[in-house]
């Protein structure tokens, strides 16, 4: 039997170490994005989220997706907008950059497919943002010197999530039960680089917006 988790990470690996030295995921951890420059990060953000959580209501009844459909436990638009009503109330007024347009244009196009790539797309996000995600929240709140009560980190709240190891394990497990058929992993491994691949692209476009 395939262990999918595996597979992604070692087909991912490379660019996942890209992405976490890219200058923009550096300049963030460092606290040297200035406060719109973050604002302006996570308005693409909740623009990504809205595609990934729109095809994800589409997709809920079918077995494929519905394996891994954690509407409470991951979805983020909500706290994204709730962080930019915070930091910003003018947010609204930022504008959508090219490669968040495409890479939300390519979420909604793998969903109408329902085809097992929008996997890839969860997976890249939501499982880096249970991961990865903690260490940033901390690192953000200092840097930003954001409130104990989480005000404006909501994005890396998994408040409806006890134990994040054992959430991963059992994602990761739903998702072995139902992705077995070679085609379809390699659909999901290439699709996953394919993703990697967008989020470094944002990065790269981010850090050349002067805020
Ligand atoms: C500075 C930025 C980043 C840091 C410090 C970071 C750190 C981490 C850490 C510590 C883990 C947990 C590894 C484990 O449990 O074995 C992780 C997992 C992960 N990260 Fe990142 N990450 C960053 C950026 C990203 C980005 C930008 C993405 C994708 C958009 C991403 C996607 C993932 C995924 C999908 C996993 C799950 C792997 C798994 O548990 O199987 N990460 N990351």
């Amino acid at each position: 039997m395939s262990d999918i988790r595996k597979l992604l990470k070692e087909a991912t690996m490379g660019s996942h170490e890209e992405a976490e030295k890219s200058s923009f995921m550096i300049d963030m951890l460092k606290g040297r994005l200035t406060k719109k420059q973050y604002v302006l990060f996570l308005v693409q953000l909740r623009y990504i989220y809205k595609a990934l959580e729109e095809e994800s209501e589409k997709l809920r009844d079918y077995e494929l997706h519905a394996s891994v459909y954690f509407p409470s436990e991951l979805y983020r638009f909500q706290n994204i907008s709730a962080d930019l009503n915070y930091l910003d109330p003018k947010w609204s007024s930022y504008e959508i950059l090219k490669s968040t347009k495409k890479y939300a244009e390519r979420i909604h196009e793998v969903g109408i497919r329902k085809s097992a790539r929008f996997l890839s797309h969860t997976y890249v996000r939501y499982m880096g943002d249970v991961s990865g995600g903690q260490m940033i929240r901390y690192k953000l709140r200092k840097a930003y010197q954001l409130p104990e009560n989480g005000d404006g980190l909501k994005f890396y709240d998994f408040e409806n999530i006890n134990n994040i190891k054992n959430f991963k394990s059992l994602y990761f497990s739903r998702l072995n039960e139902v992705v077995q058929n070679e085609e379809a992993i390699k659909e999901i491994l290439d699709e996953a680089r394919l993703a990697f691949k967008m989020n470094i692209n944002l990065f790269n476009e981010l850090s050349k917006v002067v805020c």
